[in-house]
């Protein structure tokens, strides 16, 4: 019963789409197990003290997240670290170092693996879609900026991490300072139909409603035989996504899920039913 209870402690945590403080992680617990919130606190409290789950402290208020105190492998290549943290990569290994802050993005929920996990195998072989190089990357709702700067360290030449929450803004740049990767990454909150460019590779983590809004947008920023991962959305919405998208002209080249959420990989081909772009 106790090591269930834990297990849906952690769950909760890590699939939450923001940060949760301890009385709503205890609220949200309680009332899915039907276990008393004293015992619920004390589930957390081992938790934490087995350093599965941790204290982040911001602006006054005292969240409940995975510990992410280690480094830690997100996919074949990309392990993700606290700044602070000692690492040495094995060969083929990325390392991204993530400081703790608000912003969503530090690499433990299920959409945030699944998008690190599809970029890393599509960035990775290069006969699969086609293509040498990648020149220009978009992430769109960068969070951390964990998912542009994986991008940058997978090969992509140029890219730009896109986010309307300025808190994010500002978390995603310092992050990306901290990858030595200023030069190469560049963070705003420029609106996605103000950018000029096309994209060989974007990665949108984004909630159901935005990446059904975002299609015609999405799918017009890709250059030819260019790739999107979308992840955000559970996967029962994966049908209409990926329906929505192909309806844009764009194949769908891989799907995956994790936990319920979901991750779908799209190509743009040369010549698509919208004729050639
Ligand atoms: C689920 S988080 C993803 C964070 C990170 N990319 C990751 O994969 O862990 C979604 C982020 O998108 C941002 N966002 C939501 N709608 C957006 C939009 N229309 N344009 C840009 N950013 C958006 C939110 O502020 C949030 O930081």
């Amino acid at each position: 019963m106790i090591h269930n209870l834990k297990h849906i402690i952690y769950s909760t945590v890590i699939e939450a789409n923001r940060k949760m403080t301890a009385g709503e992680v205890e609220k949200t617990v309680a009332l899915a197990s039907g276990v008393d919130r004293k015992t619920v606190k004390l589930a957390i409290r081992d938790l934490v003290g087995l350093g599965k789950l941790t204290y982040t402290y911001l602006y006054g208020t005292s969240f409940l997240e995975p510990s992410f105190d280690r480094p830690v492998k997100l996919s074949k290549k990309i392990i993700i670290k606290p700044p602070n943290k000692a690492y040495k990569p094995q060969p083929g290994e990325l390392v991204v170092n993530i400081a703790g802050g608000a912003a969503f993005g530090s690499g433990a929920h299920p959409t945030t693996c699944l998008s690190l996990r599809a970029l890393d195998s599509v960035l990775s072989d290069t006969r699969y879609i086609g293509r040498k190089v990648f020149s220009k990357g978009l992430d769109v709702g960068t969070g951390t900026g964990i998912l542009a700067i994986a991008l940058a360290k997978l090969g992509v030449q140029k890219v730009v991490g896109l986010d309307i929450d300025p808190c994010a803004v500002s978390e995603a740049a310092h992050n990306v300072s901290l990858n030595g990767l200023a030069q190469q990454v560049t963070i705003t909150n420029t609106a996605l139909e103000a950018l000029v460019t096309d994209f060989s590779v974007i990665v949108a983590n984004l909630a159901y409603p935005a990446l059904r809004r975002l299609s015609p947008l999405l799918s017009e920023k890709m250059e030819q035989d260019g790739v999107l991962v979308l992840s955000g959305f559970k996967e029962p919405a994966s049908k209409d996504l990926g329906e929505t998208y192909t309806g844009e002209g764009l194949s769908l080249i891989r799907e995956e899920t994790d936990r319920e959420w979901a991750c779908l990989v799209l190509r743009k081909q040369g010549y698509t039913s919208k004729g050639h772009k």
